[in-house]
């Protein structure tokens, strides 16, 4: 007899709050970028949105802790070796495991370092004008230089990544992988998957958890902001 999961034709992979966090991840990242390059009046927006792409690392980490089966870290982290096992059979597989392949891993730890590395570093940053992060006052001139540099360096790393990840969602798509689709709709269809795939949870009580941690992270996050505005108002 089958299984009521076996019985499914799509299944659950990615819950809401994984989702939402991608969309929301990704708009904050792409703002930011774009209104650093804008420069002038725009920095202000700059400020507000690397601090909620902060936020949303900040959420994203602590979900990779308590967050369903498949956002989980334990469930994607792997070493060198499973990395090359999937490379080595990549042509050979026919279904797959559910959740971030190994090779897809990497690149979300890669993502979530290198950003990371970005979002901090521009806490302690300034412009020498107008601008500056929220902790660059409690810091010396030359630590909120050598970060700003910091901030400056790393930049190119950001826009790798980016170029990296969106090119493999680009070969995974030409070659019939439906990967962008279940980051939007959660689903998998059943049988392009292994048949133990288990659906991953995501229930009202899982989101009313990921929305009281949201809640959290946003204040802390809107006091950041306020530092901030404080600081670039009697900067000049
Ligand atoms: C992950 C999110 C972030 C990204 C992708 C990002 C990206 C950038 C880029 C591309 C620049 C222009 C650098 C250049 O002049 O070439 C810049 C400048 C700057 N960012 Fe960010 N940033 C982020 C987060 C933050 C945060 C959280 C703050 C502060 C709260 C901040 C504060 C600044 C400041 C003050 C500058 C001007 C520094 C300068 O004169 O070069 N950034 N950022
Ligand atoms: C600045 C832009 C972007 C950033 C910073 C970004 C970042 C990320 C991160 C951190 C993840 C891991 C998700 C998680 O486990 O929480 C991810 C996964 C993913 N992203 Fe993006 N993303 C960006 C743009 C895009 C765009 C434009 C698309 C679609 C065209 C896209 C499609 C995907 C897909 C399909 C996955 C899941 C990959 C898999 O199944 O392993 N991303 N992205």
């Amino acid at each position: 007899m089958m299984t009521k999961a076996s019985n499914r034709s799509h299944i659950r992979i990615w819950d809401l709050p994984t989702r939402l966090f991608h969309a929301c991840f990704a708009s904050c990242i792409a703002g930011a970028l774009i209104t650093a390059k804008i420069g002038n009046a725009w920095m202000d927006w700059h400020v507000r949105l690397g601090i909620a792409a902060l936020a949303l690392l900040s959420f994203r980490i602590i979900w990779g802790l308590i967050g369903p089966r498949y956002a989980r870290f334990s469930q994607f982290m792997c070493g060198p070796a499973r990395v090359w096992a999937y490379i080595t059979s990549l042509s050979k597989q026919a279904k797959k495991t559910p959740g971030h392949n190994p090779l897809g891993a990497l690149s979300v730890l890669a993502m979530l370092l290198i950003t990371g590395i970005q979002a901090i570093t521009g806490l302690f940053a300034n412009d020498d004008i107008l601008t500056q992060g929220p902790f660059a006052q409690f810091v010396s001139d030359s630590t909120s230089a050598f970060m700003t540099g910091l901030h400056q360096l790393n930049e190119k790393f950001v826009f790798a990544i980016i170029a990296l990840h969106l090119l493999a969602i680009l070969v995974y798509t030409l070659k019939g992988e439906k990967l962008i689709g279940p980051m939007v709709h959660g689903d998998v269809a059943a049988q392009n998957l292994v048949a133990t795939t288990v659906p991953a949870r995501d229930d009202l009580q899982i989101r009313l958890l990921a929305l009281s941690l949201s809640l959290v992270l946003a204040c802390a996050a809107w006091w950041l902001i306020q530092l901030a505005a404080n600081a670039g108002s009697s900067f000049n």
